[in-house]
């Protein structure tokens, strides 16, 4: 027999429906980012050059929002090619296609999260542009959502990225830029290179401390090897999604690859080399993790 609900009930059951929908959505927020393309002098590998970056940042800016929000990042092209931009591994961005930024335009992408979370990135879509025009994207719990994971006393975004001596311009657009003449993490090329001016990425931590380190390869073509000497990793995902924990003692990341470790301060009061290396092993570049505490301190 057909049972009948009476139009109070009914209205009673919807008001909650839409009650809950508004307790399940109304936690996505809606970011707006301004990226300015623009040419900036850096000096590495004791030369100086302009290379094209985003507001003058090398690597560029990090995006940093929670899982199913809406971003919005209006590039503005000041540089003096034509540019257009990549959400590596974000799979609802209206981004234009390939529609090219000429130079003094402006786009909006907008990309729309839905399941990703952890650590991805963007990057412009040619070679030769992307070399210098990178960043992260991080994707963090929503409001309500824990990591799945001991949450972290704090989150260390470790950008590996190609740097060249030649000038990399549209001229060479149709030629990817080959091999890199050195590797930087966070942009620093460290001490191996034989230059004063080199400046060393350093990542102080505390004893006993658990660190959620967002690895990104920046760099085209090559696959690179990452680790701190006397600690491991626990990884807890890869390219925007959660992974079952496993156990490294060093990170192998394909191009474009990122991956997201847990490591803990548990060694003696002192310094720990950081290093980074294509797996081909032509160079090694070197950052530093120092120890601010240590046990019974
Ligand atoms: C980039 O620079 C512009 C102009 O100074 C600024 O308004 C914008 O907030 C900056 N964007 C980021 C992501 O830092
Ligand atoms: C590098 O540093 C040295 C001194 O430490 C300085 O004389 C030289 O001009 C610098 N080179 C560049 C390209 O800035
Ligand atoms: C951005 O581009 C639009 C046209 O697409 C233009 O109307 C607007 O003035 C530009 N804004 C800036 C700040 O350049
Ligand atoms: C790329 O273009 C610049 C300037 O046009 C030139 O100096 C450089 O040698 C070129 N590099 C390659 C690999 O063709
Ligand atoms: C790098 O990748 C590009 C394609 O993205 C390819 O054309 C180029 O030969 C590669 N270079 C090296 C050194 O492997």
């Amino acid at each position: 027999m057909h049972k009948m609900v009476s139009q109070k009930q009914g209205f009673i059951w919807l008001s909650g429906l839409l009650f809950l929908n508004v307790l399940l959505f109304s936690r996505a927020d809606v970011h707006h980012y301004e990226f300015i393309l623009q040419e900036s002098e850096f000096t590495k590998l004791c030369s100086t050059k302009r290379i094209l970056t985003v507001n003058g940042s090398f690597p560029g800016p990090e995006i940093r929002v929670r899982r199913g929000d809406t971003v919005f990042v209006n590039v503005h092209n000041q540089g003096n090619h034509a540019v257009s931009m990549e959400w590596e591994g974000v799979e609802d961005s209206f981004d234009g296609s390939d529609d090219l930024i000429q130079p003094g335009g402006n786009f909006t992408y907008e990309i729309e999260l839905n399941d990703e979370i952890g650590t991805l990135w963007w990057h412009a879509k040619s070679a030769w542009a992307s070399a210098t025009v990178h960043g992260a994207f991080i994707i963090l719990p929503a409001a309500n959502e824990d990591y799945p994971f001991p949450a972290p006393t704090s989150d260390e975004t470790i950008i590996l990225g190609p740097w060249f001596r030649q000038e990399l311009t549209e001229a060479n657009e149709t030629i990817a830029p080959g091999q890199a003449d050195a590797y930087t993490i966070n942009g620093h090329p460290g001490e191996t290179y034989g230059c004063s001016n080199d400046t060393t990425y350093r990542l102080q931590v505390d004893y006993e401390g658990i660190y959620l380190l967002r690895l990104v390869n920046a760099v085209a073509n090559e696959t690179m090897v990452f680790g701190i000497s006397y600690h491991s990793f626990t990884i807890v995902g890869q390219n925007g999604a959660y992974t079952r924990r496993s156990f490294a003692t060093s990170l192998t990341l394909a191009p474009g690859q990122t991956i997201d470790v847990l490591f803990c301060g548990n060694q003696n009061l002192g310094h720990y080399y950081m290093t980074a290396r294509p797996s081909s092993g032509r160079h090694i570049t070197t950052g530093i993790v120092q120890y601010t505490t240590t046990a019974g301190f």
